[in-house]
């Protein structure tokens, strides 16, 4: 079977070749197309391909309807709202993420960037430290539950807000379970999101809640720019003078909020989360194994559009 890795954003050198790696022994044919810079390079690679893995690489109706042999697709790394689940499952393709397998890398980065906020950006000034604050986290998945665990270590005090997780499951890593989302907004020095972008969540995060938060509040989104009401967020630095919201994904006015809020607002340059060696060897293996999985057996234990 052919098998396309298409990242814009490329894996690490040790990634690729551990990919091939796999799929190779398994006979499989791997063609690498990165750091493309349109998505027409993509509709046009895809088209002899079998099986495809992505990262945050957008696989639109076009991309499926010029990939005639496609049969599954992997998104190497947690969120799939890059990939259009209508057009892949109206052609029966099967499409899987990697669960769990860059989570730790992001997790590193949230700790980092609330201690670089916290210490001024690293400019010169008095900072303050991260032990003894208030953390929430929205969403205890994969990442949420390293977050806590980490901060933990760090002296914080975790709260957890996840509807789909037990209040147990969150006491037994000794993180508080929030009644709701506003108590724990109105609680926590700092508010950590992992919530994916679903028609649910998007724009989810809006002027109400961001306000609720205490004196000095730093809002953390290292998820996705779209649970962001960019508006409403705006709105919300510009009537609290003492709000700070940190992004590892530029909002779309980021050059904007950059301009009228300064050190309160930061944006990584590109995403970087997920950027870590050992995350895209986590990943890229899962998803190459999965895929030598589901032709040699039909196992699809991941497939996320059954
Ligand atoms: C994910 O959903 O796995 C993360 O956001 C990482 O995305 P990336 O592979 O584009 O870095």
């Amino acid at each position: 079977m052919k098998i396309l890795i298409a990242t814009e954003k490329p894996f690490a050198a040790a990634a690729v070749n551990g990919m091939k790696d796999i799929a190779e022994k398994a006979g499989h044919e791997v063609r690498l197309l990165e750091k493309y810079d349109s998505p027409e390079k993509l509709v046009k690679t895809v088209a002899d391909a079998d099986a495809l893995i992505v990262r945050s690489d957008k696989v639109t109706p076009e991309v499926i309807a010029a990939a005639a042999n496609l049969k599954i697709v992997v998104r190497a790394g947690a969120g799939y709202d890059n990939i259009n689940l209508d057009a892949c499952t109206s052609r029966n393709i099967v499409v899987m993420n990697t669960p769990g397998q860059n989570s730790n890398a992001v997790a590193e980065l949230a700790i980092a960037m609330m201690i670089y906020m916290s210490r001024n950006k690293f400019t010169p000034g008095t900072g303050s430290e991260i032990k003894g604050k208030k953390l929430g986290i929205q969403a205890y998945g994969n990442v949420g539950k390293l977050v806590a665990q980490k901060a933990r270590c760090l002296g914080m005090e975790v709260m957890a807000f996840d509807p789909y997780v037990p209040a147990e499951k969150m006491k037994e890593d000794g993180v508080v379970p929030a009644g709701s989302l506003e108590e724990m907004y109105r609680e926590c020095n700092f508010i950590s999101l992992h919530i994916p972008a679903t028609p649910e969540t998007r724009k989810s995060i809006g002027y109400n809640l961001i306000t609720l938060m205490p004196s000095g509040g730093c809002l953390l989104n290292t998820a996705r720019k779209e649970i962001i009401n960019e508006a409403e967020l705006e709105k919300a630095l510009t009537d609290r003078p003492d709000l700070k919201y940190i992004t590892d994904i530029a909002a779309d006015c980021q050059a904007e909020l950059d301009e009228k809020f300064g050190k309160r607002v930061f944006a990584t340059p590109k995403k970087m989360g997920a950027e870590t060696a050992e995350a895209n060897i986590n990943a890229g293996l899962a998803a190459a194994s999965q895929i030598v999985d589901f032709f040699a057996t039909g196992n699809t234990r991941f497939q996320v559009n059954k």
